[in-house]
């Protein structure tokens, strides 16, 4: 501000004395806000995404069955398994190529990708979305897959992972159905290093509130299932809690945003991408 005046005051001529006065206004808060610091000096970020994402043709990931549970993974480009995402899907599961699709850009960011069939083999039809199967039976699917048995697919997946796989750091992204079981997995304990969700289903602010390790959060702004209640209620939690946490707000975006969207809507194209990246640089910050 003081150069913006000087700057003005010599195009304008004015003289030396009446800079000095203007300079010297009253500061009703002086330095309440102001702190000592660093500025960063890299960003945490730099490895990320060189190889770019994947949008598009089939996955090139492999699939394997460790304890009877089919797990489907993406290596990083140097195939070491330290440092891991395990990737909790929509309720469209693995068999989506778009979850798919997603969980190999992550492994070419640098990390080794876990993504279990949270299902046993029975997802919702990809026909179901947008309706296109009006008489799906939602209801009796969602007793068919309840939170013990996902729990207990879940448990085994993060003790493969540590054990036979060898991981050292596990970093969980859910989305939508799966952020349910981020959030329930990174109580103290559950063996969850770090976690992100995008548009969750279903958390209850007492699962928020048991959180232990660092969650981010990618809200859309159009997605009823996390409305302004119900993100100030997880924010609050947070607080309250003093967890380690970040919360986006994507304006236009819907329910289901990161996995699938319009992507000829800038706005949706742009949290798309936007959630993708907040998920990478937040393993990058606490798990790398
Ligand atoms: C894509 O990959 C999946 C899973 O590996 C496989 O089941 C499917 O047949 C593949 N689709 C095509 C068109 O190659
Ligand atoms: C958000 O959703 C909850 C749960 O359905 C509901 O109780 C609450 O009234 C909603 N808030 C708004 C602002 O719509
Ligand atoms: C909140 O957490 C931070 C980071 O773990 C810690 O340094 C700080 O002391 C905590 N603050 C309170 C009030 O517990």
């Amino acid at each position: 501000m003081r150069v913006l005046i000087s700057a003005v005051a010599a195009v304008l001529g004015l003289n030396g004395a009446f800079v000095h006065a203007v300079a010297h206004y009253k500061d009703l808060a002086p330095l309440k806000f102001e702190h000592p610091g660093e500025l960063f000096s890299k960003l945490t970020s730099g490895a990320c995404c060189a190889e770019g994402v994947v949008t598009s043709g089939n996955s090139t990931g492999t699939t394997k069955t460790i304890d009877g549970v089919s797990l489907y993974i993406a290596e990083p480009p140097n195939k070491q398994t330290d440092v891991a995402i395990l990737y909790l899907t929509d309720i469209f599961g693995v068999q989506l190529v778009n979850n798919r699709l997603l969980g190999d850009s992550m492994a070419k960011a640098g990390y080794y990708v876990v993504m279990p069939d949270l299902f046993n083999g029975d997802p919702i039809p990809l026909d179901a979305m947008g309706g296109r199967i009006p008489a799906f039976d939602m209801a009796g699917w969602s007793r068919k897959h309840t939170t013990e048995m996902v729990d207990g697919i879940v448990a085994s997946t993060i003790k493969t992972m540590r054990g036979q796989l060898g991981v050292k750091k596990i970093g969980a992204v859910g989305y939508c159905f799966g952020g349910k079981y981020v959030a329930r997995f990174l109580a103290p304990g559950k063996g969850l290093d770090a976690g992100f969700t995008a548009h969750p289903s279903g958390v209850t602010v007492a699962e928020w509130s048991a959180i232990s390790a660092p969650l981010s959060i990618a809200f859309g702004e159009l997605d009823a299932a996390n409305n302004v209640t119900q993100r100030a209620a997880a924010e609050a939690a947070f607080q309250r809690g003093n967890k380690t946490y970040q919360t986006n707000l994507y304006s236009g975006a819907e329910h289901g945003f990161a996995v699938r969207t319009d992507l000829s809507d800038r706005r949706k194209k742009f949290a798309q991408e936007g959630a993708f990246f907040q998920a990478v640089r937040w393993f990058d910050a606490w798990i790398k």
